[in-house]
Formats: C-alpha cells, structure tokens, sequence
C-alpha cells in the first residue's frame, strides 16, 4: 500500500469491476408487467397455509439441514434420478454460479450461445471465466454441425445453454446437447428454466445416463410460480453434486426455502396446471402481434414471446402506456426486438392494446383521412 492511500476514504472495486452496472431487470410499478418471465398467476390457494402451517414447527434457533436431504429426496421421486444426483440452491442463479465457480475461474473456458441468458457473461465475468459465445442461426436455432464446430473450435471445460432459449424461446435440439457433448471433454449444462412450458419430450433429463458429463438445471421461479421463493436445482452424475459443494457456502439453503419447496412438490400438480392456459395465450398473442405488417414473431416453447419490430423505442413507448417488456433492442442479433412475457388475458391485451397503438401512431398516412383539411 503506498503511504498515499492510507486514510483513503474509499477501497477501489477490484479489476474488472468498476464500469460494472449491477444487473437486473428494471422493477417498475406499472400496470401490465411482462418483462421477467415469471407467472402471472399467484401459486395455488392453500400453498401459503400448508407452508405457514409446517414453519410453525421449525426449530429456527438452529441451522438448516445442510445437504437439505429432504428437498433432495423429493426432487429425485419426481425426476426419477437418485438423492446423490439432485443438488439445491436459490435460484438457478445460484446453481450456475456455483457451477461457473467449481468447473470455471481462470485459465479455464465456457461456451454459450448468443443471444443467450444474459446472467452467463456476468457469472463468466465475476469467476474470472473467459466466455466464448457462439451465434445461432437466424431462426435462433443450434443444429448439430455448429454445435460440434464450436467444441472442436474452441475446446471449452464449460458449455451452458438454455433451452428453451431465453430470450429467443426456441428449443436446443437433442441431437444438438448430444454434439456438444460427445464432441468434447466439458461439462454441458442445459439450463431447463422454462422446460415445463415446453412438455416432458423437450427435456434433456432423459438423457443423463448417456451422457456422463451433462448436467440439467431448473428453477421453481417460472412454471412453478414460486421466483419470490429464490429456489432452483439441478441434476447431474454425483462427482457433480460433490464438486458444487466444494464451492457452496455453508447452510447456503435457509429451512424456511427448504419446507417451501418441499410443500410446492407435494402439491405440483396444482402448480402446473396453468401451463396450458399460458400455452393457449401465448399462441394468441403470437397471432394477435403477427398481424400487424412489419412485426415478426419467433416461435417459442416457453411462457414469453421475442418480437421485433422497426419501432425505433418501442420499449419506452409501451411504457409510455404502463407495459413494461424487456428491451433487446440493441443487443448483438437482436436488433429490434423485446421480450414479452405472457402475463394473464387481461394484461395482455392491455399489451396487445398498446402495441397496436403504438404501432398506429408509427405507420405512415399513406392514406390521409380527407377530414384533415377541417381541422
Ligand atoms: C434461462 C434462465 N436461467 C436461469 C434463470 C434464473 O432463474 P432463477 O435464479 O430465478 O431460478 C432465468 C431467469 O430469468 C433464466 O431465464
């Protein structure tokens, strides 16, 4: 330390951080909020009591379960996987960093797709990760032959991708995790958050007895209703599940979370039965928005829908009518586009509304209404 700093007033932020904005999405309080992904509809009733009923008996003088056995137990009934391939943690957030921080760090590389989470470069960027991102093609698709050009190309330790994509919605075929996978020696993480808008056929769980070095990971904070719970797992070969633990805090997973998930399982069915009303409202609003000319719509597997337009600020205009989406707009491939979360009937066609609005208020008079003259 040179004799000049001593009393400073301030400690600088270490290397790399410091043109570092904090990330997230804007938390705005306005009518129809459609930009984080989450349910719009609240969990089901008697959730809150069971859970209310069974923290009651916790004894929270003492620290949580560590290894959390009994979320585990009942995460592997419901995957079919075992106790010792099951690992928790809030949020899938979590999980991956935890993932970036055991099989990352220095010297070391992860391969993802773009456009991609936008979570990934960040956790690359805090465990000193160097992050290699692919392009997917125009249709946001990942066929076989890139996936295993981009390993051989590159020879990550890590690769993570979602799927269904987030913000594209499109599925990553099996054909393509197996490519990724068999093509290298890394580790695959198929970041499954919105899998359960997609059907039990799109998931990649199935394939884990096959492919040693994969892992899947998902959260209770889309389908599941529950992101204000801050819990996500994952499944993986055990030497996985020991390695996260290498690098989890201690108690990472507080009791309260633990019972909460427990009891959202026990009542899963009721969790997620909206998925075909979202389903069902997605593909409406897919065909409402894909009416209007210069307006295009990816398809998507998941409970949100990427659409671009030529609006320039079509983010701000629909704020300007109480919609908040999620801008993309100019993020690399994704000129003009926002991320519209399905939210309930009513908030989207309050969406619907102000977009068609906007939209009227864009287009050219190609026709003049002859009245204008009177005015
Ligand atoms: C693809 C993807 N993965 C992970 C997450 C993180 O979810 P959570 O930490 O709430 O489980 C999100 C959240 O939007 C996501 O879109």
């Amino acid at each position: 330390m040179s004799a000049s700093s001593a009393g400073a007033e301030r400690v600088a932020v270490r290397d790399g951080l410091a043109g570092v904005t904090p990330y997230g999405a804007p938390q705005l309080e306005v009518p129809v909020r459609l930009n984080t992904n989450e349910t719009a509809e609240p969990p089901p009733p008697g959730y809150l009591e069971a859970v209310a009923a069974r923290i009651t008996g916790l004894g929270l003088n003492r620290y949580p379960d560590r290894e959390h056995h009994a979320l585990r137990d009942a995460l592997a009934a419901r995957t079919s996987r075992r106790r010792a391939e099951v690992w928790a943690a809030n949020g899938s957030n979590e999980i991956l960093l935890q993932l970036l921080q055991a099989y990352g760090g220095p010297g070391r590389t992860a391969l993802t797709v773009r456009p991609g989470y936008s979570m990934y470069p960040e956790l690359a960027r805090t465990t000193l990760t160097d992050l290699v991102e692919v392009d997917l093609d125009e249709q946001f698709q990942l066929s076989p032959a890139r996936a295993a050009g981009a390993v051989a190309e590159h020879d990550p330790d890590l690769v993570v991708v979602s799927s269904p994509n987030n913000p594209a919605g499109t599925l990553v075929a099996h054909a393509a995790i197996r490519a990724l996978h068999d093509g290298s020696r890394a580790l695959v993480v198929v970041d499954e958050a919105y899998i359960e808008f997609a059907g039990s056929e799109a998931s990649v769980a199935g394939l884990l007895d096959e492919l040693p070095r994969l892992v899947v990971v998902r959260t209770f904070s889309k389908a599941f209703r529950l992101a204000g719970l801050r819990l996500g797992y994952l499944l993986a070969a055990p030497w996985v599940v020991d390695d996260v633990q290498r690098v989890r805090l201690p108690y990472h997973l507080d009791a309260l979370t633990q019972v909460a998930g427990l009891v959202a399982l026990e009542q899963e069915a009721a969790f997620l039965e909206h998925r075909a009303g979202v389903a069902a409202e997605r593909d409406r609003v897919a065909t409402a928005l894909r009416e209007h000319a210069g307006v295009e719509v990816f398809d998507s597997a998941a409970n949100f829908l990427l659409v671009r337009t030529e609006v320039a600020g079509l983010f701000q205009r629909l704020l300007d009518h109480g919609v908040l989406v999620r801008d993309f707009s100019t993020r690399p491939r994704l000129h003009g586009c926002v991320r519209i979360t399905i939210g309930t009937a009513a908030e989207n066609d309050a969406m619907l509304a102000a977009i068609a609005q906007v939209l009227a208020s864009c287009e050219p008079a190609d026709d003049p209404d002859p009245r204008e003259d009177l005015r």
